[in-house]
């Protein structure tokens, strides 16, 4: 399947993902339940991995890069492996509970699922969740989009609207996402990072002309500098049959 990013381009964007990155709202954690064992895939800086460690009996931290998954140690202590989700090494049933923070859609399948159905005991869960933009409509969003998907032919801001269900009914019970509306506010320098930080953004001819254009229309509608961006938070939970 082609992807509208380099799944290791983030190697090179660990500080501005890090600073910039919107982190989950409380809410999403209080609705994952009981965690167990706990292995996070893609765990990257760590934005997630600091909530999760104070909930789970144990965690395990993992992903494909090094560099992404170092930034977050000293952050939260966890035990790290470097591997991907198509390959866990652990053993049969080590885990109650696999998590993924902004990464599944990365996983190939059936390969990932495979996987974490394997390195889950019986009724484990996998938990997957996802950040979008709440701002579909708002002019300087659309044309933020519209300028992505123009220099970015791989790119479609649709990609995240994936049945789950139906890719992963083989192995998990279905269910409904939990939706979560929340808003974060930052400066106009945080979100020069936070453009930067996203891989299909790194696809593009001119990275430094899409930033500048995208930061003048965010000046005309926050003419304070502060950008107030909505996001909805998609939570999936599935219980491994
Ligand atoms: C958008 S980042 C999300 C990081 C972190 N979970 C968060 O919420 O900020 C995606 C992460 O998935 C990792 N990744 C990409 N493909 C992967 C795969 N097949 N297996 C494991 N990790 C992968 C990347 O290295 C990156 O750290």
């Amino acid at each position: 399947m082609s992807r509208p990013g380099d799944p290791l381009a983030f190697e090179d964007l660990v500080e501005d993902y890090d600073a910039a990155r919107p982190h989950y709202p409380q809410a999403l954690y209080d609705g994952l339940g009981p965690l167990g064992t706990c292995l996070e895939l893609g765990a990257g800086t760590g934005i997630a991995s600091v909530e999760l460690v104070t909930r789970a009996d144990r965690l395990v931290v993992s992903d494909l890069g090094p560099r992404m998954l170092a930034k977050g140690l000293p952050k939260h202590h966890s035990p790290a492996v470097v591997c991907r989700a198509e390959a866990l090494p652990f053993a049969d049933g080590s885990f109650d509970t696999v998590c993924g923070a902004q990464m599944w859609h990365w996983v190939d399948k059936p390969a990932g699922p495979l996987e974490v159905a394997r390195v889950l005991t019986p009724r484990g869960r996998l938990l997957l969740w996802w950040n979008e933009s709440d701002a579909d409509g708002q002019p300087w969003w659309d044309a933020q989009q519209d300028r992505i998907e123009a220099g970015n032919p791989l790119y479609d801001r649709a990609y995240r609207e994936v049945d789950f269900n139906a890719q992963l009914c083989e192995w998990f019970t279905t269910q409904e996402p939990a939706l979560l509306r929340w808003s974060r506010t930052i400066s106009l320098e945080v979100y020069d990072r936070w453009l930067r930080s996203k891989s299909y953004v790194q696809k593009l001819p001119d990275v430094d002309g899409f930033v500048a254009a995208s930061l003048d229309d965010l000046r005309a509608v926050f003419p304070d500098g502060q950008v107030v961006e909505p996001f909805v938070t998609r939570l999936w939970r599935f219980e491994r049959r």
